[in-house]
């Protein structure tokens, strides 16, 4: 019998970061390029006044979120990593290290960001963190890359299940679905309206 893959541990993400500063080609990457601002485009609201965007790696995402948050705590488990990061983010953006599911912080949050993080978590760290994640945003948006890849414990489609349990779980509604070929992005929110009732444009109440 095969045991089930459990979560990547911090020295595969050390070895990562020794080998490259930007292992994912964020900074020269056009797809990466494209996708950071599919996700900046989907937010619902103009600005957040508390955003927990968790697996931050370099911060080239985080800078673009900085612009629409008034507080954000990026969080990754990489030390190096937030090193990187720290070079390019303004000071409203608090950098900590910290391993999901267990450092997950006790607070509350307007918009939480899982960008490219839960396939590295094993289903028993997943589904602690989607309940985690589900509990304390009011809007839980997630973007995931949707082809295997060897090392990884799940897959992106096998994480967005695991959110939308969670988020259903916790009277979530979803907000916005977006599927490629290549990657999915979904929002689920506490607050159902949607993005037009949000900002006035059309009445509240349906
Ligand atoms: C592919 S990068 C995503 C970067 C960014 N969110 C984006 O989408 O542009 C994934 C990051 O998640 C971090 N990570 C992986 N597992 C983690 C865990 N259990 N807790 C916190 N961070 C983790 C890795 O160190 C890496 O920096």
């Amino acid at each position: 019998m095969t045991s089930a893959p459990t979560s990547l541990p911090p020295a595969y993400f050390d070895e990562v970061y020794r080998a490259s500063q930007d292992p994912w080609g964020f900074r020269t990457r056009s797809y990466e390029v494209r996708k950071r601002q599919l996700t900046i485009a989907m937010l619902p609201d103009p600005t957040y006044r508390s955003v927990f965007e968790p697996g931050c790696s370099i911060g080239v995402l985080t800078a673009m979120l900085a612009q629409r948050s008034e507080r954000l705590l990026a969080m990754d488990i990489s030390a190096r990593a937030l090193e990187i990061a720290a070079a390019g983010l303004p000071s409203h953006v608090e950098l900590r290290q910290g391993t999901l599911p267990d450092d997950w912080p006790d607070e509350q949050f307007e918009l939480v960001l899982l960008s490219e993080v839960g396939y590295y978590l094993g289903q028993d760290d997943c589904e602690r963190m989607a309940e985690l994640a589900a509990r304390s945003a009011r809007d839980l948006m997630a973007v995931h890359w949707r082809h295997p890849v060897d090392d990884y414990p799940l897959s992106g489609d096998q994480v967005h299940s695991i959110l939308e349990d969670a988020a259903q779980a916790n009277k979530l509604r979803p907000l916005i679905h977006h599927i490629e070929e290549d990657l999915r992005i979904d929002l689920w929110s506490a607050d159902g309206r949607s993005v037009a009732r949000r900002s006035g444009l059309l009445p509240s109440v349906a």
